[in-house]
């Protein structure tokens, strides 16, 4: 066996620990980065595409109205570090407009994404330099070297709701990780999603085309592929709740009986009606938003809105 399948067997055993040990809990839990296989990132793709799901096109709207201001208060000569870059496609817009880029830091685990990301931005500017990263980025312990050399702005972009994604001491935690990588000294560039009626919120995550649904049971079959689980999807069914007190959207597999599911010989106990919880996105109005950062020493630059008020981006400097 080589270095590589030896650290992908050890890897794969301690997700398995975790997904047994989440499922074991009163409430059970799957990490929604299990959600992400390939199926589930082409389903995440499409959900961006949704009418229901407004956060993409609202950001969007925000990038292309604004990336000459968010350019003018980064400045020149900056670096740019993108932690879960995926495709990529809306740090571009930031890209085209900023002067002099140093380097550009995309990070992101999926070897694929990356591969075709540096092949895009190869051909489309040629003279950006690129300096990859295909790691978990929640787990790196450095950043590339070019980091620490530059002596100019360190700019952290995090679009697509991705923060709302963690919950707020575990967001800060991680912002303050990257501080802490830059060397005390950082810039984020920041989209999360605002706090607005509970309708709205409730159609983009359990759309109308079941394309949510879709990515959400998806895990069930990842976990059978990958961890030899014996989940039946048809016997669960998506769920999105908004949960007021929390301030955040979850989504759940509700099981439809009683079950007992096995897991690389471990079984499961499902009651009919009893969920497993899969992802919490949470919504922050600005106030709430900016007081977080607050207590992790990052100022308020600026923020921009879309003209529906649906989504913000917030530019913060350490202090
Ligand atoms: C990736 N993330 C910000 C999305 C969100 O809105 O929480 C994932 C998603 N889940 C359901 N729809 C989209």
């Amino acid at each position: 066996m080589n270095e590589q399948m030896m650290n992908q067997t050890q890897s794969q055993s301690l997700f398995l620990k975790e997904i047994l040990s989440s499922l074991s809990e009163p409430q059970k839990k799957i990490s929604p980065k299990f959600l992400y296989d390939q199926k589930g990132s082409e389903l995440y793709q499409r959900i961006c595409d949704l009418q229901e799901y407004y956060l993409t096109r609202a950001e969007n709207k925000i990038l292309k109205t604004y990336a000459h201001e968010m350019s003018r208060l980064i400045g020149p000569n900056s670096l740019i570090i993108e932690p879960g870059s995926g495709g990529a496609d809306k740090v571009m817009h930031l890209l085209l407009r900023l002067n002099r880029v140093r380097a550009y830091i995309p990070i992101d685990i999926s070897m694929t994404s990356v591969q075709s990301l540096v092949k895009n931005f190869y051909q489309r500017l040629p003279k950006l330099e690129v300096v990859p990263l295909v790691a978990d980025f929640t787990q790196i312990l450095s950043l590339p070297q070019i980091v620490s050399e530059h002596s100019g702005k360190k700019v952290i972009f995090i679009p697509g709701s991705t923060a709302g994604n963690f919950p707020p001491e575990e967001m800060k935690k991680l912002f303050k990780h990257y501080i802490d990588m830059c060397g005390g000294e950082a810039a984020f560039l920041v989209g999360i999603d605002l706090k607005k009626d509970p309708n709205l919120l409730q159609l983009a995550y359990d759309d109308s085309e079941g394309v949510t649904a879709a990515f959400n049971l998806n895990l069930l079959s990842r976990l059978n592929r990958d961890f030899r689980a014996k989940f039946n999807p048809s016997e669960f069914y998506h769920q999105a709740r908004y949960n007021g007190d929390e301030g955040r959207v979850e989504m759940h597999l509700v099981s439809k009986i009683d079950q007992a599911v096995n897991i690389d010989d471990q079984e499961i106990h499902l009651r009919k009606g009893e969920s497993i919880h899969t992802e919490s996105s949470y919504k922050y109005n600005i106030d709430e938003f900016c007081q977080h950062c607050g207590e992790i020493n990052l100022r308020l630059r600026k923020y921009w809105k879309d003209p529906e008020q649906l989504f913000c981006m917030y530019y913060f400097e350490t202090v």
